[in-house]
């Protein structure tokens, strides 16, 4: 169960007007298309040292340091190899703890409560610390003003517990999908095996920089969360109208008012801090968690979705009642 939540946002803010001065975009197209006012850009900080002060935030959430298992989902490592997570890990002074990564894009963060639930339930360790981190905007190309304008950096982590199931803080039926026909739609080219060992010479396409088929993935975002949100409902008994709110992966504004069209919520229900943080990849539903839970917009019996899409592609969904439970964002 949930016991703890944290969260860290680098303290740069880059507002539109900044990117403005360098990209042929606007305050205004940025804002309308996208719904983003302003981003928190990593200086000096890569993805495992945003990691750890999430990480640190969220124990001193839960008031506990007996963690068997440490859990980072990013798309934005800091190296190929190795994973963050060891290294996570020994920063916390968590000792020698079990420790990997998870990569499944955006949706990483849902898919690593999924396993980490499962590790909890099985008896494997009393508890887990899973952290999403993204340094994200390192793989941005800066002059592609398709991909400049959206993404931030970010983290947020939770610590599960065991529990009883059915009890505020349990967390499922999970829903948990993919579709790697379309794995080309959302991807950094290079940088992996395949640029190196099948480029024959060097092109923009090896480049270690993310590139997006914008409107392809903004469709599929729409209906694979929709459709993902619904089975996950209907495995709870529950429906769209029980819900008191939906924590969605925080990717532009119109996605999120159309899923919540789609599913009948109304918009106090969806709901959003994209203006001030943009996406966050993977770290956007726990960043977004533990900030409504601090500011006092989730509280303790409220009926959640959380609800991800992202590279893969990939989508996951799951539905948890609101425990009584601690967010230390600051
Ligand atoms: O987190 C992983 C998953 N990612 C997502 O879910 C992102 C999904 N996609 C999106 O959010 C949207 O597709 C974008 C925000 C990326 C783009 O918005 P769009 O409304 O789909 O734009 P578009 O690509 O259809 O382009 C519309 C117009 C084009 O101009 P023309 O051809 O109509 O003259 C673009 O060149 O907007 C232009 N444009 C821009 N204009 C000003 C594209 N980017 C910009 C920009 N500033 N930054």
């Amino acid at each position: 169960m949930l016991a703890g939540l944290g969260a860290y946002v680098p303290p740069r803010v880059v507002s539109n007007l900044e990117l403005c001065d360098r990209l042929d975009t606007s305050d205004e197209w940025i804002r309308s298309r996208i719904g983003v006012s302003s981003r928190r850009i990593a200086e000096g900080e890569a993805t495992v040292d945003l990691a750890v002060r999430a990480g640190q935030r969220a124990l001193a959430a839960a008031d506990r340091r007996d963690i068997g298992a440490v859990i980072l989902a990013t798309t934005s490592a800091d190296r190929l190899c190795p994973a963050g997570a060891p290294e996570v890990a020994s920063r916390l002074g968590l000792g020698s703890v079990a420790a990997f990564d998870i990569a499944a894009g955006c949706s990483g963060f849902v898919y690593g409560l999924a396993v980490a639930s499962s590790l909890v339930t099985s008896g494997a360790f009393g508890s887990v610390l899973l952290i999403a981190s993204e340094a994200f905007t390192a793989l941005v190309d800066p002059s592609d003003r398709l991909t400049a304008v959206i993404f931030g950096d970010g983290a947020g982590a939770v610590v599960l517990t065991a529990g009883h199931a059915g009890q505020p803080g349990a967390l499922g039926p999970f829903d948990l999908g993919s579709d790697g026909t379309n794995a080309d739609l959302v991807h950094i080219p290079g940088g992996g095996t395949r640029a190196k060992k099948k480029a024959q010479a060097p092109t923009t396409d090896s480049a270690p920089f993310l590139r997006m088929n914008g409107p392809q993935v903004f469709e599929l975002a729409v209906t694979n969360m929709s459709r993902s949100v619904r089975r996950v409902l209907a495995q709870a008994n529950c429906s769209a109208a029980d819900l008191d709110a939906v924590i969605a992966h925080q990717a532009n504004q119109r996605i999120l008012d159309a899923v919540a069209d789609g599913l009948g919520l109304g918009a106090h229900q969806m709901l959003s801090n994209l203006t001030h943080v943009g996406n966050t990849a993977a770290a956007s539903v726990p960043l977004l968690m533990a900030q409504a839970a601090a500011s006092g917009a989730l509280c303790a019996g409220q009926r959640v979705v959380l609800a991800s899409f992202g590279a893969g592609l990939t989508w996951a969904s799951t539905v948890l009642t609101w425990p009584k439970v601690h967010s230390v964002v600051e």
